[in-house]
């Protein structure tokens, strides 16, 4: 049974929120929908600043690094997140992405299933892959120039770890085994690739009890119980880290860290 559907969003760190606001919304068409931990009630509560930004549909998140990061090698590096797009979308990127400067690799077929990829990483170093689906974009209701989240390819310093994590909580499937690299599918089609590397520094805390960058997957309504079950069945810790956070009334998931040091969130229908 798949326990987790889809990658829903993400949530970054970055060393300049204003920079990477300005950036996100430019290259990714996204739209800044709420700023935190910007004014005295927020900071006497120890929120981080962070920045939540629409973009394919969905509510990414940039959190204010403590530290610096070392600069990233080129274009293409780990951790890789994603985005859909069409032909005109990626026109468009690679065309933002000259007049700012950024550098970037357009390549032809660079997974199985994508058509054609850009590679660049952000201001603050974070990579990203935007792509045309070879079987068209996923339809979630996005209007711009993002049409979804794509795959995701993390950092694993023991690939067969994450492996049996992504299968055991989250329901994956395990398409194919190299040796320093594996490629799990969701129930969604998406793609997470496991690839061995040292977790890197991101920058600032990670944990599933410390509010901050996270990767979250969707549990379908009707999946939501018995996932909560399961998970406590395999006697895995999560729970809600709210301490820092404000709550509107809507719940936010649970969180739990996976084996290379990411914090994953679970939401279900009418959590974000
Ligand atoms: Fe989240």
């Amino acid at each position: 049974m798949p326990i987790a559907e889809s990658l829903d969003h993400f949530v970054v760190p970055v060393d300049d929120l204003v920079v990477a606001e300005e950036f996100y919304v430019r290259v990714f068409d996204g739209l800044v929908t709420k700023r935190n931990g910007l004014n005295v009630r927020q900071r006497k509560r120890g929120a981080v600043p962070h920045t939540f930004i629409e973009i394919g549909g969905k509510r990414m998140g940039v959190y204010l690094q403590s530290d610096h990061r070392p600069e990233p090698a080129g274009a293409r590096g780990l951790p890789t997140y994603s985005f859909t797009t069409s032909d005109e979308g990626l026109e468009a990127l690679a065309q933002d992405l000259d007049e700012i400067g950024t550098r970037y690799e357009r390549v032809a077929n660079a997974h199985s299933f994508a058509t054609s990829t850009i590679f660049f990483h952000d201001p603050a170093g974070n990579h990203y892959a935007v792509y045309t689906p070879k079987e068209g974009a996923r339809s979630n209701g996005a209007t711009g120039r993002m049409t979804g989240v794509g795959y995701i390819e993390l950092e694993s310093p023991s690939v067969d770890d994450s492996i049996s994590f992504y299968e055991k909580v989250l329901g994956f499937e395990t398409q194919s085994r190299a040796k320093n690299r594996a490629t799990l599918k969701m129930a969604s089609g998406q793609t997470l690739i496991l690839t061995e590397a040292p977790f890197s520094p991101k920058g600032l805390i990670m944990s599933r009890k410390v509010p901050g960058p996270h990767i979250a997957f969707y549990v379908r309504g009707a999946n939501w119980k018995a996932a909560l079950a399961h998970w406590e069945g395999l006697g895995i810790e999560n729970g809600d880290r709210g301490a820092a956070k404000e709550r509107t009334g809507t719940e936010s998931g649970t969180y739990m860290d996976d084996p290379a040091g990411y914090v994953i969130q679970f939401i279900t229908d009418g959590m974000e």
